[in-house]
């Protein structure tokens, strides 16, 4: 069979994603052909167009990327993993995602609960799972702790201030506009700092009086990293999980001496390995949003063919909150 799909053949540009007529195939063993309903957008897919991997593997060419989607059950392999052909699934972490019909492996299917819509799930799932081990597993966020989110406003930085917030975190939040600074507000940030103007280490200082925080979650990467450090307490953890400006450069150990720091550099990938964490994530995160401690809504929505734009605004930080690709 025959699908529509947007094809990766040289990095570059968000102009050298090209609509393509490709090949699925029958779903093997352990597989199910889904017809997708909505697409997800993420940083990471931009790493992957431009070849700026960093931390991630490098895709061989021609590849179509895209690791997260919704959409219905058409046809299964054998061992269909408890699956049956009609439900209403969604996945992560499963490159291939910009194309209307696609393989994936039965066992990294998630059935959908009726509150949430495939549109939510396409554009949120990725971040909620990756917000739910950076809060409760990677760091316990405690009543009472004052922690820091950088890029607060973007798709990941709306769920993480909700759900920080839930967990009963004052949440400090960098953003680069004062548009974003309101909409962090709008979900949780008590404390929105425009880095882009302000210098963030001297405001989350003023803000904890001189203690520092106990975490700072990092997505931003080379421009913010090392004065994240600052931020902290001592044996205070610093999380880098993005690289949005590019790879933190090398620094010398030594740095972290002075408070005894922690650094770590996490990917979901691990934290969702086992089945049963996958699931429970997942249900923490449905949970989450059923009980309205997160509420997400679909930020923008782009054609499938239109993908290039999207990453275009996701690029230039023009977008916040979360975007969806509506093959
Ligand atoms: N390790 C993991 O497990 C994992 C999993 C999922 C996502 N992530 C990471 O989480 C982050 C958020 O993902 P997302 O898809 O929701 O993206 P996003 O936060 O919507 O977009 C990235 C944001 O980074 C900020 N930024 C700062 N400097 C930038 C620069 N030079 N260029 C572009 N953006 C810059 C921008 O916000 P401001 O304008 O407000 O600064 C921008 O909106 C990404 O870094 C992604 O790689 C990591």
């Amino acid at each position: 069979m025959k699908t529509r799909a947007m094809v990766l053949r040289a990095h570059g540009g968000p102009d050298v994603l090209r609509e393509e007529d490709v090949d699925v195939g029958d779903p093997g063993a352990g597989q199910a052909l889904i017809r997708q309903t909505a697409i997800g957008l993420n940083f990471v897919d931009v790493y992957y167009r431009s070849g700026q991997f960093g931390a991630h593997d490098s895709v061989p060419l021609p590849a179509i990327l895209g690791v997260q989607g919704a959409g219905v059950v058409e046809a299964l392999g054998s061992e269909p993993h408890g699956l049956a052909v009609g439900d209403r699934v969604a996945y992560v972490g499963q490159p291939g995602a910009y194309a209307e019909r696609r393989l994936v492996p039965a066992n990294r299917l998630l059935r959908l609960p009726a509150n949430v819509s495939d549109e939510l799930a396409a554009a949120s799932l990725l971040r909620g799972l990756t917000c739910e081990y950076l809060l409760r597993r990677l760091y316990k966020v405690q009543p009472g702790d004052q922690i820091v989110i950088h890029a607060a406003a973007g798709g990941l930085g709306l769920i993480a201030c909700q759900w920080a917030k839930a967990l009963g975190a004052t949440v400090i939040g960098t953003v680069g506009s004062d548009e974003k600074a309101a909409l962090a507000a709008a979900h949780g940030c008590d404390h929105p700092i425009v880095y882009t103007r302000e210098d963030f280490v001297a405001r989350v200082m003023e803000i904890t009086g001189g203690r520092g925080v106990p975490v700072v979650y990092d997505s931003v990467g080379r421009d913010t990293f090392l004065r994240s450090l600052d931020c902290l307490r001592p044996m205070g953890l610093a999380v880098n999980f993005g690289t949005a400006s590019g790879q933190v450069e090398p620094f010398p150990l030594q740095l972290l001496h002075r408070k005894s720091l922690f650094v770590t550099r996490p990917t979901l990938t691990s934290w969702i390995a086992a089945r049963e964490d996958y699931e429970k994530a997942a249900a923490a995160f449905f949970a989450a949003i059923d009980s309205g401690a997160i509420k997400v809504q679909v930020g923008a929505r782009y054609r499938l063919q239109d993908v290039g734009r999207a990453h275009a605004d996701l690029e230039s930080r023009q977008m916040s909150g979360l975007p969806v690709l509506v093959p």
